[in-house]
């Protein structure tokens, strides 16, 4: 089908589906166990409603805000996604040229099929890349791989902690991982790698079960860069995040492909807002300690629910990857297109010019507990 028959992010992926090799589809499209935190992470945002506010000159509309003190022409980024090539020959550099033309902010993975010097090396100059770290069990090498990162000049360090292990993602399990690519392999280090696991549990195995609180003093030893922890999943985390005096969290399941019955995000988000203003007397969003939410996300409606109740921005993974899966960096430029008018419009009827009038009221999150 032609791009102009996508109207919305969802319809990546059907076309995805069909067009994608089986492989790459079991890889991109899995979640844990029986998937149901996937699930969860889109449906959570039908259980919010808005309170559009009327009779505002909603003329001029504008919803570009900052990540990190860094300009995003809109509150999103590209959330780190493994693989990339196994969706499209240019892999993680379909994202990086896209985040440039459209400004937004990529965060690279550890995991990426292009070495990380090709994605610096594809940016344009300026252009402000997060990392993605996944620890490894020799800390020397995770300090080369943080130093190098800092003196190529990225700008948040976000180290990714619902990891400990993989989770069972059984759709890629099925797939009997067999990589193309030798050196993504390996990146796990020679005769770790397990390839009757599926894709993911074969690129993995380095990372350290062993991190825990005690390592966050170590990290701000050998960088500078603001530390982000990804894959916090309630506010007793955020909080310790927050006395530990991080930059911030991502409130993330890891797209449910990790722990089953993980709740979203966006659930996550409404507990940790509350629990820190009343216990630090903290107000969202907030500079000094931002909040991001991943999972789910489809349509510019989710961003703003996330906005009005305190998120700084939200990760998009999956709907980039069916994009360029799908059309290559066409499929990129219409991602964002349809990204773009759905904010100008969602923003006029909500009666809110700037996303500062986003606000906690414009939204009924009452029923977000579901359960
Ligand atoms: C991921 N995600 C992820 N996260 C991370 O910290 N390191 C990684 O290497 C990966 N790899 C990865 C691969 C694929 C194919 C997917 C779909 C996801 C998780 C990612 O950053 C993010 O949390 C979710 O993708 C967000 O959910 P959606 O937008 O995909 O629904």
């Amino acid at each position: 089908p032609s791009l102009d028959e996508i109207l919305n992010l969802h319809d990546f992926e059907a076309i995805a589906r069909k067009v994608m090799p089986d492989k790459a589809w079991a890889y991109y499209s899995s979640a844990a166990d029986d998937e149901i935190t996937n699930r969860e992470n889109h449906a959570a945002y039908h259980r919010i409603w808005f309170r559009p506010r009327v009779l505002r000159d909603v003329t001029k509309v504008d919803w570009s805000t900052k990540i990190l003190g860094y300009k995003s022409s809109m509150p999103v980024y590209i959330t780190a996604t493994a693989l990339g090539k196994l969706g499209h020959p240019d892999g993680e550099l379909n994202l990086t040229r896209a985040a440039a033309s459209h400004g937004v902010i990529q965060m690279i993975p550890t995991l990426a099929s292009c070495s990380f010097d090709e994605i610096l090396d594809a940016a344009q100059p300026g252009q402000v890349q997060f990392f993605q770290l996944y620890v490894n069990k020799d800390r020397n090498i995770t300090k080369r791989i943080v130093q190098h990162a800092e003196e190529r000049g990225i700008k948040g360090l976000f180290i990714t902690v619902d990891a400990p292990q993989l989770g069972r993602r059984e759709k890629d399990m099925r797939m009997k991982f067999e990589a193309e690519d030798p050196a993504e392999v390996s990146k796990a280090g020679k005769g770790s790698v397990d390839r009757s696991q599926g894709a993911a549990r074969a690129i993995s195995s380095f990372i350290d079960p062993g991190l825990n609180w005690g390592d966050l003093k170590w990290f701000k030893s050998i960088t500078k860069m603001p530390l982000i922890l990804k894959g916090v999943q309630c506010w007793e985390d955020a909080l310790e995040a927050y006395d530990q005096g991080l930059a911030g969290v991502v409130l993330s399941n890891h797209g449910g492909r990790q722990l089953d019955f993980a709740r979203s995000g966006i659930e996550v988000l409404v507990e940790v807002v509350a629990k820190l203003g009343e216990k630090r007397g903290l107000s969202f969003p907030n500079e000094k300690f931002q909040l991001f939410v991943d999972g789910g996300v489809r349509r510019a409606t989710d961003v703003l629910k996330a906005v009005a109740l305190g998120a700084t921005a939200v990760g998009v993974g999956r709907p980039f990857l069916y994009a360029f899966s799908s059309y290559g960096p066409e499929g990129m430029d219409k991602a964002f297109q349809i990204l773009h008018d759905e904010f100008e419009m969602n923003l006029r009827l909500l009666g809110a010019p700037t996303l500062k009038d986003v606000v906690p009221t414009m939204v009924d999150a009452s029923n977000i507990h579901s359960h």
